[in-house]
């Protein structure tokens, strides 16, 4: 049995089911952050999140969003144009918990949490009403620690780390549901940290997302195609359920919709002409269409297949793989 978790000096919940990134052992929470068998220590910050990013293993000085990009999706995020998206998202991991017989000591990781957005509306979803339920324990990890850094804003509650989806500080079969919100996957990892019976919910943007604005950015605008993930789990994960939430949203003012481009890939890959023509808009109306994938670890796969339920206020979909 992995050892329980306890309050840290800075009030965030730890817990004892960390890997140090140097040596692979158990991280066992200290008064500063955490320190392994061999000595290996990792302190927090003052905001409250542990950095476990070794440098030799960066790709870059800074990775993952910069500043910038995290004050942008936070102003857009906070204005509720995706908490339909956060609602289904809960709602989904609600249907999850259940079928998995809402196990108790659970743990959620949400990998490549950005600033926290999604997380803590899960956790203010799962924690309304749940006198006397099982525990649940929250971890958000961004490669990012401007990112990580917002997000302990959210909630010092929580634990936060900055780490890779590539290299997950989290012992083998060690959480119950990892949450990947539109974030790079590496789905080997997420088979590696999940226990056996452990879910996947992976959101990606379904066939139309954002068309209102790709239209501006492409002369024609192809549909997204279906997430590489669907052929690289097949042989980890079972496929339960895709959930497809679409509606149109209008943006009303100038600072969303640069908001927006500034949150997306296309801010990188688009010309400075398109950026200075979406920069001038004052108003735009696009498509949100996005898709919610639940998988389960093969052992189980089938038998939950039969078990979960679509989420309420989405519709299930064929799958595109
Ligand atoms: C499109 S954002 C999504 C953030 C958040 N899930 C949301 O939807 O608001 C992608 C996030 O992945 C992070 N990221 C990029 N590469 C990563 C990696 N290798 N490991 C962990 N996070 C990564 C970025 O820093 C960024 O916060
Ligand atoms: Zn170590």
């Amino acid at each position: 049995m992995l050892p329980k978790g306890r309050k840290s000096s800075k009030g965030a919940h730890i817990i004892s089911i960390l890997r140090c990134p140097v040596c692979q052992k158990p991280l066992l929470p200290t008064a500063d952050g955490y320190q392994c068998a061999a000595m290996h220590s990792f302190d927090a910050a003052h905001q409250g999140y542990v950095n476990l990013v070794l440098s030799h293993k960066k790709h870059s000085k800074e990775p993952g969003d910069d500043p910038e990009m995290i004050q942008s999706r936070r102003r857009f995020l906070d204005l509720g144009h995706y908490r339909k998206v956060s609602d289904t998202i809960n709602e989904t991991i609600r249907a999850v918990l259940s079928d998995l017989g809402r196990p108790s000591d659970c743990s959620v990781l949400d990998a490549g949490c950005g600033e926290g957005f999604y997380l803590q509306r899960l956790k203010a979803s799962l924690t309304h009403g749940s006198k006397g339920q099982p525990q649940i324990h929250y971890h958000g990890v961004d490669v990012s620690k401007f990112a990580v850094r917002q997000a302990t804003q959210r909630d010092r509650t929580m634990a936060w780390f900055v780490a890779s989806v590539n290299d997950l500080p989290f012992l083998d079969a060690s959480l119950n549901i990892v949450l990947s919100v539109f974030s790079p996957a590496n789905i080997l990892e997420f088979a590696r940290i999940l226990k056996q019976s452990g879910s996947l919910v992976f959101v990606s943007p379904g066939p139309r997302h954002l068309n209102g604005l790709r239209e501006i950015i492409y002369p024609i605008t192809k549909e997204h195609e279906a997430p590489s993930i669907t052929d690289k789990a097949k042989e980890l994960f079972s496929l339960a359920t895709i959930s497809r939430i679409t509606y149109p949203l209008e943006l009303k003012d100038n600072q969303t919709i640069n908001d927006l481009l500034a949150m997306t890939p296309y801010y990188w890959n688009i010309n400075r002409e398109t950026k200075a023509k979406v920069a001038a808009l004052d108003r735009l109306q696009l498509d949100v269409d996005i898709e919610i994938r639940v998988f389960y670890k093969n052992c189980c796969g089938t038998a939950m297949k039969e078990k979960l339920a679509p989420a309420t206020d989405s519709k299930s979909v064929p799958s595109r793989s």
